[in-house]
């Protein structure tokens, strides 16, 4: 058996990402919104328990590091923040849309960011992107052209605008270390450890 089978068998790995959770108020609007929105037959919704910000991606990490990680994560907490939905775009920006994204402008969450992803780094947990961090919730993934195919199919009716409700400042109070799960029917986020972020003061992995 090759040196890396051998290694995977012995050391079980997770695909480990943090995000922040959304209010329910927020995710409730999105979904709402999207019922209409995200109606193309080429648009594959994000399941509502799925929504969230992406804050750092680290890949397949042995399971025994999870405890390890966790606490990391909660030792990098900073205070909650406030966060504004933007209009959808697409990704990539040009030619067929892979993924339909709510940008969200948020100083807060690119600070949050910024911590975890140092905090992580010198624990020895994760590499920074190179490219920079774009906070965003994905909401929908554009479906294959044809069975077993990479391209996309075409979006005839792509997201339009958000209501302007969605689009008002909230606060997300809640850091997440989730293990994403690749199941025949789409990945699936299992929560790992939650960490309250602080208005102000200290902080509590739970
Ligand atoms: P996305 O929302 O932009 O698709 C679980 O897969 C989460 O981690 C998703 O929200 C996804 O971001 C993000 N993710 C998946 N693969 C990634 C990668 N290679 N780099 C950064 N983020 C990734």
């Amino acid at each position: 058996m090759a040196g890396v089978a051998k290694e995977r068998l012995k050391s079980p790995r997770a695909r480990l990402f943090v995000a922040l959770d959304l209010p329910g108020e927020m995710r409730e609007g999105i979904v709402a919104w999207g019922k209409e929105a995200l109606a193309d037959p080429a648009l594959r919704p994000v399941a509502p328990e799925s929504l969230h910000i992406t804050l750092a991606f680290l890949g397949h990490r042995p399971e025994k590091e999870i405890e390890r990680i966790a606490a990391v994560v909660g030792e990098c907490a900073g205070p909650a923040p406030w966060v504004e939905l933007r209009d959808p775009e697409q990704r990539p920006p040009r030619g067929r849309a892979r993924v339909y994204a709510l940008p969200a402008l948020s100083p807060g969450t690119e600070a949050l960011q910024a911590g975890l992803s140092r905090g992580l780094e010198e624990a020895g947990f994760y590499e920074p992107e190179e490219r920079p961090f774009w906070p965003h919730v994905t909401v929908a993934r554009v479906r294959p052209e044809a069975r077993g195919s990479r391209r996309p199919a075409v979006v005839s009716e792509p997201p339009g605008r958000l209501p302007e409700r969605l689009s008002e400042a909230q606060i997300c109070r809640r850091m997440t270390l989730y293990r994403s799960e690749l199941k025949p029917t789409g990945a699936q986020y299992v929560p790992l450890a939650h960490v309250e972020l602080p208005g102000q003061g200290g902080s509590e992995v739970i």
